[in-house]
């Protein structure tokens, strides 16, 4: 008898790549990943791998890949809670040549916990002294095991090259630890956190992505904009259209676009602009007129269709909340274009050429 399966297939659930099946655990993911952290009532975080670990002076992220914009993003989280804090992408840190002071915590952000650029730079960086912490979905990684702490960011098995699931759960662990770290906890953020899952799942059961891939998927070139915290969501879809379309991306801020990228915006380059409500809102509806104004296509990911129309040629919707938490949904819609462009195409999704799921070489 013919065995139409691998066992690889059954481990997809019916889908018919482990891409998508990994988009559409985010709600599950997400939940693990909050579990026991978050205390309402009480207005704290607590999350136990770290409940020994005291507020830092300052914090330095080094990640690669799509952990460093989960990094960014956290980065970010934490400069609002006062907290000075950089990111560093771990290829081009030198713990000899970043100035490190007392009471310093290194954070390397892995989903595998084995990434030899990021191994090598917390190892650099509890040589000069600093407190080092893995962020990472492997309990047993070289990360786990070497840093001075670990926190788990609980996304579950993540089978596909392209990370997908595990970055909205290190945005979500960047929040916890900072808040964890900090004490105070602002209360609409929490509730925010807890109805995350559900507006992400939204997002699943009702995104237009599929229809927006098969509009522009004659594009050569595909662009996307954010401020704040959807900058780093725009460099991250910039990065998952790359890895698994084949085609060029790129991600900017959106205040960046008239410095340069501008030039190439013609009407066969579709602009992804991350509109989600917050103090950038407007200023990023302004640059999606500079792009308006070259006849480039503006696909508008957004809480706020009403302000957009007029704007934007297509919209993909999500649903409303804190908005620092918005970008963490939208980009739930910028895996979804990546993914449906990637299999109109054709491409073998879930491992694309040249690239591996862990870099254990520099
Ligand atoms: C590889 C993967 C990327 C990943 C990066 C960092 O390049 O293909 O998807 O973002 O490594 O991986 P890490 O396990 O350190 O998060």
């Amino acid at each position: 008898e013919t065995i139409l399966w691998s066992p690889e297939d059954a481990g997809k659930s019916g889908y018919n790549h482990y891409m998508l099946k990994e988009i559409n655990e985010q709600p599950r993911a997400l939940r693990q990943c909050l579990r026991g952290r978050v205390n309402e009532l009480l207005r704290i975080v607590q999350v136990d791998e770290v409940i020994n670990l005291e507020t830092p002076n300052a914090v330095q992220f080094v990640a690669c890949g799509t952990s460093y914009h989960a990094a960014l993003y956290g980065a970010q989280f934490f400069r609002e809670c006062g907290v000075m804090a950089q990111t560093f992408l771990a290829s081009e840190y030198t713990a000899a040549t970043v100035p490190m002071g007392e009471g310093t915590l290194v954070i390397g952000v892995t989903q595998s916990g084995e990434t030899a650029d990021t191994m090598r730079a917390l190892r650099e960086a509890s040589a000069a002294g600093a407190t080092t912490l893995a962020m990472t979905n492997v309990v047993g990684s070289s990360a786990a095991r070497e840093c001075d702490h670990a926190m788990y960011i609980r996304a579950g098995p993540e089978i596909s090259v392209a990370a997908t699931k595990t970055f909205g759960s290190q945005q979500v662990a960047a929040v916890l630890l900072a808040t964890a770290l900090i004490g105070v906890a602002d209360q609409s953020l929490l509730a925010a956190l807890r109805g995350l899952p559900d507006h992400v799942q939204t997002v699943l059961d009702s995104s237009r992505a599929r229809d927006v891939a098969e509009a522009y998927l004659d594009a050569d070139s595909y662009f996307f904009i954010g401020r704040g915290y959807n900058m780093p969501v725009a460099l991250e879809a910039a990065l998952k259209t790359k890895e698994i379309t084949y085609k060029h991306a790129e991600g900017f801020a959106a205040g960046e676009l008239k410095h340069g990228p501008l030039a190439l915006v013609t009407e066969d380059t579709p602009v992804f602009a991350l509109l989600t409500a917050g103090v950038n809102f407007e200023k990023t509806l302004s640059n999606v007129r500079e792009v308006e104004a070259r006849g480039g296509p503006v696909i508008a990911v957004t809480d706020s269709p009403k302000e957009v129309k007029g704007y934007a040629d297509h919209v993909l919707e999500v649903p409303e909340t804190h908005s620092t938490v918005a970008p963490i949904v939208a980009n739930v819609q910028l895996q979804l274009v990546s993914y449906w462009i990637a299999n109109r195409l054709g491409r073998p999704i879930d491992k694309p050429r040249n690239l591996a799921k862990s870099v254990t070489v520099e």
